[in-house]
Parts: structure tokens; C-alpha cells; sequence
């Protein structure tokens, strides 16, 4: 390495800053709007912080990489293994990773949280009623459960694990999907991974 490369590469590594990444972890059962906020907080992300978002959700992973699995315990909990690697490598190089994954063991979650690392994951509890969610029925799926089409579904043949500690609980019955997403950056902020937006 020549001096003149020497002293570009120090300068570069010097002043590069990256904020660091992380990963919400957004479990809930199907209807409780898990993709929605995903959607709002890349939005904030992006516009209000200036931060590269990329969101991990369940159906679309589903496409991409876990085309080979099905809703089986074992599948899900291999589906929410790649998931959490992929999180993994994102969040380390500075992106904030959304997952919208309904991923119904707490097994599967405590793994992404080790996998992940504690100081870059924050389980957010996306919380509503299966009554609601039932009633919401956003993509059809409930009643085709309950037709017995779909004999897989988290709420109605399979379980569903409730978080125990999570770090974040939003309860979508209460209110606005925006004040949800408000309500999730203020948990963030207040478990240290953004820092509050200065107000003029
Ligand atoms: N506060 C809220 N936050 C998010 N969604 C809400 C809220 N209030 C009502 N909703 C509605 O709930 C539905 C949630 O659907 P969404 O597709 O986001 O669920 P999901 O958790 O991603 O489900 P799935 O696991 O099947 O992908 C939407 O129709 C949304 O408009
Ligand atoms: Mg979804």
C-alpha cells in the first residue's frame, strides 16, 4: 500500500459514522397489523431519520427464501431461523430491520433475540384480540380457517405463543395505525436505539 492509499484509507475510516443497526422484531397474530406498521415506521425511518430500513416480511421471505417450507412447527421455526440471519447481517451493517413475522413460538424468537444479539433487537409485541383479527380478516385467511380450507392457521388450529417479556407491547385496538407507529419509536427511543428527534 502506497502512502498516498495509506492516508485515503485512514481519512475514509476516520470519518465514516455509521448509526447503528437493529432489529424490530414484530410478532402478532395474522390481522393484528404487523405489515402495516412496518410500512409507517420505514416511512419515519427514512424521511424523519435519514436511515436505511429494509423490512423482513413473513410473506414475502416466504417467496424469496423459505419457498421450500410450509406452516409445520418445525417449518415456521426454520422459516424465523432465516429470517433472523438475514436480520442479523443487515443489522450489523447499520440498516434497520423490520421483521413482520407472526412467529407464534417464543422458542423461534428467544433464538432471533440470541442469534441477533440483545444489544440490537427489540421484541415488539403487535397486540390485538383474535376476536378482532378474526373481523379484520385483512387477506381472507380466517375464514377459510374456519371452513377448514386452511388447517395451519396461528389462532384457530395452531397456537400462538404470547410474548411473555417483550420489549415493546402496542395494542392496535386502541387506536390509529399512526399513533401505533409513534408509540413504537418512543419504546425504541426509550430502549436507547434512536435518539429523540430535535423539536424546533
Ligand atoms: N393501530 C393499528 N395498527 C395497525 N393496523 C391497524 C390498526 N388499526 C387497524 N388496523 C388494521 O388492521 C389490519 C392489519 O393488517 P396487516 O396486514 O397489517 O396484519 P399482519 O399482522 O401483517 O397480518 P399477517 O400476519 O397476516 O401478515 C389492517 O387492515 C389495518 O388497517
Ligand atoms: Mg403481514
Amino acid at each position: 500500500m502506497t502512502e498516498q492509499i495509506q492516508q485515503h484509507a485512514q481519512k475514509k475510516s476516520s470519518t465514516k459514522q455509521k448509526p447503528k443497526g437493529f432489529t424490530i422484531w414484530m410478532t402478532g397474530l395474522s390481522g393484528s397489523g404487523k405489515s402495516t406498521l412496518a410500512g409507517i415506521l420505514r416511512q419515519r425511518f427514512e424521511t424523519d431519520y435519514d436511515r436505511f430500513v429494509e423490512i423482513l416480511d413473513g410473506d414475502e421471505v416466504r417467496k424469496g427464501l423459505s419457498r421450500d417450507l410450509g406452516l409445520s412447527k418445525e417449518d415456521r421455526e426454520e422459516h424465523a431461523r432465516r429470517v433472523s440471519y438475514l436480520a442479523k447481517v443487515l443489522s450489523r451493517n447499520g440498516v434497520i430491520s423490520i421483521v413482520a413475522l407472526i412467529s407464534p413460538y417464543r422458542t423461534s424468537r428467544a433464538s432471533a433475540k440470541e442469534v441477533i444479539g440483545t444489544d440490537r433487537f427489540a421484541e415488539v409485541y403487535i397486540k390485538a384480540s383474535l376476536a378482532t383479527c378474526e373481523v379484520r380478516d385483512p387477506k381472507g385467511l380466517y375464514k377459510k380457517a374456519r371452513s377448514g380450507e386452511i388447517t395451519n392457521m396461528t389462532g384457530i388450529q395452531d397456537p400462538y405463543e404470547e410474548p411473555l417479556t417483550p420489549d415493546i407491547v402496542i395494542n392496535t385496538e386502541g387506536g390509529s395505525q399512526e399513533k401505533s407507529a409513534s408509540e413504537i419509536i418512543l419504546g425504541l427511543e426509550k430502549m436507547g436505539f434512536l435518539k429523540p428527534l430535535a423539536s424546533d
